[in-house]
Order: C-alpha cells, then sequence, then structure tokens
C-alpha cells in the first residue's frame, strides 16, 4: 500500500479526519476547533524548532507550579482575559441583575460560617476596619432570604491567608435575614499582586505588563432556585480600576468605601440575583 505523503497544506485535514470517530459530539466539536484553531496559529507564527521547544517548556514549567493552593493555569487564563471571556459568554445578567466577574485562585471551600455582624478579619495588623452591608434580593426586587453568601479578602499585606499558609482568615460564609439583608466586619481592601513570581509572572513582564488588581472584596452567592453569582465589590478611586491585571472589573461593581471618623470605613451593596430557570 502506498504511503500517504501530508503536504503541509492536507494536515490540518488529515488530523481532523482521524477525529472523526469521535463518539462524543461536544468533544468532537472542541477538538475540531482546538485542531483548526491550532495549526492556524502555527501557521500565522511560523516558530522555529527551538521556539516551539520554548513554548512547550513554558507550558511544562506551568504544569510544574500549579498545585492545590497555586493555580498557575488559572493564572494563565485570568490574566490572558480568557477566563472573563468565558464568564460573559456564560453569565448573561438580565435588567437589574448583579454583574459577575472572576472568580481567581483564592476561593477556599469550608470557610467559617458566621452569625450576621461578625467580623471576618481575626488580627489586628490586617487592615483597616470596615463595615459592609447590603441586601440580597431578586431581579423583581423581593428579598432573597437565607442566601449564602460565602466572602474573601486579601489583606493589607496584599496576601490571601492560603498564600502565607495560615489557618482561614478573611473569609467566611454568611446568610441573608428573612429580609434579604447582610451586614459584616472586614478590612478595606487594598490594591495587591497576583502571584508573579512563576510563568506567568515572567509572561505579564516579557509583554510589558504589571502584575496589579485593583482594591476588591470577593462574593459567591448562592440561593435556592436562583443562579449562583461570582462577583467583586471595587474600591471607588482605588489604583488599577482601570488595568486590571485580569479584565475583571466592570463599572456597575465599583462601589463607595466611605471613610468614617471612627478609622471604620463603611459600604452598601444590594445584589439582585437572577431566577434559575427551570
Ligand atoms: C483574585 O482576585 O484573587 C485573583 C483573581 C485572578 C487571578 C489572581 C487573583
Ligand atoms: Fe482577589
Amino acid at each position: 500500500m502506498a504511503i500517504r505523503r501530508f503536504s503541509e497544506k492536507k494536515l490540518t485535514s488529515e488530523v481532523l479526519h482521524r477525529i472523526r470517530e469521535t463518539k462524543n459530539p461536544r468533544l468532537k466539536q472542541v477538538m475540531t476547533a482546538y485542531i483548526k484553531h491550532l495549526h492556524a496559529f502555527v501557521r500565522e507564527v511560523k516558530p522555529t524548532p527551538d521556539e516551539w521547544m520554548q513554548g512547550i517548556q513554558f507550558l511544562t514549567e506551568t504544569g510544574h507550579w500549579s498545585t492545590g493552593k497555586r493555580q498557575e493555569f488559572i493564572l494563565m487564563s485570568d490574566t490572558l482575559g480568557v477566563s472573563m471571556l468565558v464568564d460573559a459568554l456564560n453569565y448573561k445578567t438580565s435588567a437589574g441583575a448583579t454583574e459577575s466577574t472572576v472568580l481567581g485562585p483564592f476561593h477556599r471551600e469550608r470557610a467559617p460560617a458566621y452569625p450576621l455582624g461578625a467580623n471576618i478579619s481575626k488580627h489586628a495588623s490586617d487592615g483597616q476596619p470596615c463595615l459592609v452591608s447590603g441586601t440580597v434580593r431578586d431581579t423583581a426586587g423581593r428579598p432573597v432570604a437565607g442566601a449564602k453568601l460565602d466572602i474573601w479578602q486579601g489583606g493589607a499585606d496584599g496576601l490571601y491567608d492560603s498564600q502565607k499558609g495560615d489557618a482561614m482568615n478573611l473569609r467566611g460564609v454568611l446568610r441573608s435575614d428573612a429580609r434579604g439583608r447582610f451586614h459584616f466586619r472586614c478590612v478595606k481592601p487594598e490594591f495587591y499582586p497576583v502571584p508573579n513570581d512563576g510563568p506567568v509572572g515572567r509572561m505579564l513582564t516579557a509583554t510589558g505588563r504589571h502584575p496589579m488588581r485593583p482594591p476588591h472584596l470577593h462574593f459567591w452567592i448562592t440561593a435556592k432556585g436562583h443562579k449562583p453569582l461570582i462577583t467583586h465589590l471595587f474600591v471607588k478611586g482605588g489604583k488599577y480600576l482601570d488595568s486590571d491585571a485580569v479584565f475583571g472589573v466592570k463599572p456597575e461593581l465599583i462601589i463607595d468605601f466611605k471613610q468614617g471618623k471612627d478609622g471604620v470605613a463603611t459600604a452598601s451593596y444590594d445584589f439582585v440575583l437572577m431566577k434559575n430557570k427551570k
């Protein structure tokens, strides 16, 4: 049997032909697009073998840096704007509903449950005291009682507890009351860099970018019958709002953190959840 020679032109269609029997239709669609785009990328860039190997080494290193605590691949997706693109394509907000943004790598499962009014900051050195309050409602303005608010933030040193190997701090889970209200104490968010001592940090530097995120507080809000909402509240006037390293800022999520005379900052926000489609 004559062995076929795959010309540069025919190689892509031959690879696509090889996956023709993929049973799972979604996997077939994903793999087809992946092969087409990857081949188109190589055709456009024309990497030398050394450059291609450099790319492979970069991905290998990214894998080696990734652990349960350090998600270098999530960081790559975030800093290349892919996480926000996936979010934008999936979380379409209906009128009045709160906008979503990136999850990021610092959420922890099983954060401590607190009563309303609790302080999620355990150490005086965590930062400037701050009081946050608001409501959880649906798009018709009805209060959502018993909504679970999973909240997390970094400290004034720009680090999350998990980055320091610390016990749970600056994070907690609260429930909205019968009128959909919540309030808790925390510290006023500060800007900080995304982890940048690994391959993603090198990529940022090499492409002339800074690694900073503007000051923000994370929320993951879930309630029965409603779509989960993963979002942040950003501090109005904060640094880097216009050049967030992970493209997560949306104007609707920027709010005032008012400076009180007692040294306590206060902020308030009314979250609006969308109903789950039946
Ligand atoms: C964060 O806000 O915690 C975060 C989000 C994306 C990448 C790195 C950090
Ligand atoms: Fe964050």
